[in-house]
């Protein structure tokens, strides 16, 4: 059976003093191993001091899609390599919004993380608008469709529907369900059925202790992608547990 995954996306939060909640968090990655994956997504600038400090496998929240040059202010997939770090976030709603990233782009970042042998996590998801207008699954398939890259299933892909982020909300678990399901298939006709059953799909989106141990039982959901919950060692651990 494929491991589960647990992501924990920190966003613009921490500092150098948040090193003794990776400490906690590694600890218990470090227990669950054989179950469950955790990667922590740390703001790049703590990336480098918490690998070296800290036994636990740590990634980016984006990347450039090209490998060096006159790109003021971005890091590349080639330095993350070359600092340690196993995977980068690509393709989050508050980047697709806040800095107008195209699926397209997307798919190009993810093409380069590939290349260098870091693992992509792809976001997509519905704004509460095309949920209310029944839209969420024909707009997550055509997100699905342009940002994902030729690959052998060495992606992941997280479903956040956007109304759900840090709001306390999530979709009805048959929705969650169902949505998991399409992502599945639309992976198996792009990637074919081997390389798709392969890909983690995580559930992001008010991923709570509460919450957890339900989502984790949804057919097709392979972990979860964890904002708010991720800054706390307590709640975080939980939710490992939960998908352990
Ligand atoms: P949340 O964020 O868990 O705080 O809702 C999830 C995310 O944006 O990745």
């Amino acid at each position: 059976m494929k491991k589960k995954f647990v992501a924990g996306n920190w966003k613009m939060n921490g500092s150098l003093a948040s090193l003794d909640v990776v400490k906690e968090i590694s600890v218990e990655a470090q227990r669950l191993r054989a179950s469950l994956d955790t990667i922590m997504y740390l703001p790049s600038l703590y990336i480098h001091h918490f690998i070296e400090k800290e036994d636990i496998k740590i990634g980016a929240q984006n990347c450039h899609y090209e490998n060096n040059g006159a790109f003021t202010g971005e890091i590349s997939a080639e330095m993350l390599k070359d600092i340690g770090a196993v995977s980068v976030i690509l393709g989050h709603s508050e980047r697709r919004t806040g800095f107008h990233e195209t699926s397209e782009m997307i798919r190009e970042k993810a093409q380069n993380a590939l290349k260098h042998n870091i693992l992509p996590v792809i976001c997509v998801g519905e704004s509460e608008e095309q949920y209310r207008g029944k839209l969420s699954i024909k707009t997550v398939a055509e997100q699905i469709k342009s940002s994902v890259p030729e690959n052998d299933g060495n992606i992941a892909i997280g479903y956040e529907p956007i109304w759900a982020i840090g709001t306390g909300l999530i979709p009805e678990l048959n929705e969650i369900e169902e949505m998991h399901y399409t992502i599945r298939e639309t992976l198996s006709s792009l990637l074919g059925k081997e390389a798709s059953e392969k890909v983690n799909i995580l559930y992001g989106g008010s991923v709570k202790p509460e919450n957890a141990r339900e989502i984790a039982q949804v057919n097709n959901v392979d972990g979860a992608l964890v904002g708010g919950a991720s800054l706390k060692a307590k709640d975080f651990i939980h939710i490992m547990n939960a998908f352990s």
